[in-house]
């Protein structure tokens, strides 16, 4: 079969990866891809939310099966597009995928279908904003309703933060129509975790469990990134199957149901857990990055079968394994990120890497033949262990052996 991935992230090279070793699997391509993801699949210019193009490369290659990996193109209606042309595809269609391009969308559906979340309030102008505030007390969380490439959640730990939140949104429009509409929650406590399930509208399926570092510094200090590291299994999830499954996917299932929402893809759901007890804090309609580096790393089955069973509503069929083994990804990013951060920096010693470590590519292109830094995140290591201090004992040692100016990474993956 061919098959195209839509996407240019360590993620993408991760589900390249995992397609490549599908035997059914002839040809790979990727828009746009990087330049690891060069070395298995062809690449093709193009941007990902330019769905008229994606259609038409569709049909020129005769693409058998397309795997969308980012929310923008899931939230314009790529997976519709495709699908109303006759094509498969393996993402949420456009009226699902807005349980992430839209916070207030997700909240609702939440308190309709009974799945626990914080308590919240919508609001679409500032004066209702300010009105608002007054049923909550600090900390609280402001929540811009759309699309923010992670900016859109501000934690207000007092009055002029949550006023200052408001008005760059909702009158300085600093996040352009996503803080039209804002959500106003209560601040969880708890520790938070990530739950990716293969869901196509019939059944749920988790995946393995899985940890992902938000924070730049160790000890979950700074200002949050994409992610800079993620394990597997979730080092800190025990005995919580029954409780996630009863208490949040159950009811998710019937929502879908109910409101007749036709949801194939992948659900990635983000919770603050606290005495045993989850509350949903946002669902992504897509894999999460860099969780789904380490949780391709353990997949011992056929990734095109289950995405194809997805997409044909056969998931209940589909035969998912995985590797009785510890996964761990490291994540190298370029020095200032997530501020403004450097770029166009050479990047050395890939190939002194030991035999068993894997590279994903995220931030990087490829100038003259050189490999240059062209991204915050710039690298992905991972490595499958018996555990996971074998783990990271082998990607700490092989992350000393890469090099470009600025590298910087986390040294407690796994620990906190
Ligand atoms: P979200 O995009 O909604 O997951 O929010 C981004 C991050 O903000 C989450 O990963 C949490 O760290 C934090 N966050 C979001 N909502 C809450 C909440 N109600 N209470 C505490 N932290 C939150
Ligand atoms: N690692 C978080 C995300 O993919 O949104």
């Amino acid at each position: 079969m061919k098959v195209l991935v839509i996407g240019s992230g360590g993620r993408e090279h991760a589900l390249v990866y995992g397609l490549a070793k599908s035997a059914k699997v002839d040809k790979l391509y990727a828009w746009p891809g990087n330049p690891g993801i060069k070395e298995l699949a062809e690449t093709v210019d193009g941007k990902v939310d330019d769905l008229e193009a994606i259609l038409r490369f569709v049909e020129e290659k005769d693409i058998d099966f397309t795997v969308i990996g980012p929310e923008v193109p899931l939230c314009l209606g790529l997976a519709d597009l495709l699908e109303e042309h006759g094509h498969k595809v393996f993402g949420p269609l456009k009226k699902a995928a807005h349980l992430e391009g839209s916070k207030a969308f997700a909240k609702d559906f939440m308190q309709r279908h009974h799945i626990p979340t914080a308590a919240y309030k919508e609001v679409n102008n500032y004066e209702d904003a300010l009105l608002a505030l007054k049923d909550f007390t600090y900390p609280l969380v402001i929540k811009a309703d759309g699309l923010a490439a992670g900016k859109g959640v501000v934690i207000c730990e007092d009055e002029k933060t949550a006023l200052d939140s408001l008005k760059a949104m909702m009158l300085e429009k600093k996040l352009e129509d996503a803080g039209d509409k804002v959500v106003i929650e209560e601040f969880l406590k708890g520790f938070e975790c990530s739950l990716l399930c293969f869901v196509d509208g019939e059944a749920i399926v988790p995946m393995v469990s899985v940890k992902d570092h938000k924070q730049i510094y160790d000890n979950n200090e700074g200002p949050n990134t994409g992610g800079m590291g993620s394990v597997s299994p979730n080092p800190f999830l025990h005995g919580m199957d029954d409780i996630l499954s009863e208490e949040v996917l159950k009811p998710f299932l019937k929502g879908l149901k109910e409101d007749n929402i036709d949801y194939r893809g992948v659900i990635f759901i983000g919770l603050m857990i606290d005495e045993n007890k989850p509350k949903v804090l946002e669902f992504n309609v897509r894999f999460g990055d860099p969780e789904t580096q380490s949780v391709i790393m353990r997949l011992d089955s056929d990734l095109l079968d289950i995405m194809e069973a997805v997409s044909e509503k056969r998931l209940k069929e589909a035969d998912i394994r995985w590797k009785d083994e510890t996964a761990m990804c490291l994540v190298l990013t370029a020095q200032g990120y997530p501020g403004k951060y450097r770029k166009g920096d050479i990047i050395e010693g890939l190939e002194k890497l030991d035999d068993d470590i894997v590279v994903f590519h995220a931030g990087t292109a490829l100038k003259d033949g050189k490999l240059l830094t062209n991204g915050g995140r710039v690298l992905n290591l991972c490595t499958l262990g018996k555990d996971l201090e074998t783990c990271r004992q082998k990607l700490y040692a092989n992350a000393e052996k890469v090099n470009f100016v600025g590298k910087y990474y986390r040294k407690d993956i796994g620990l906190h």
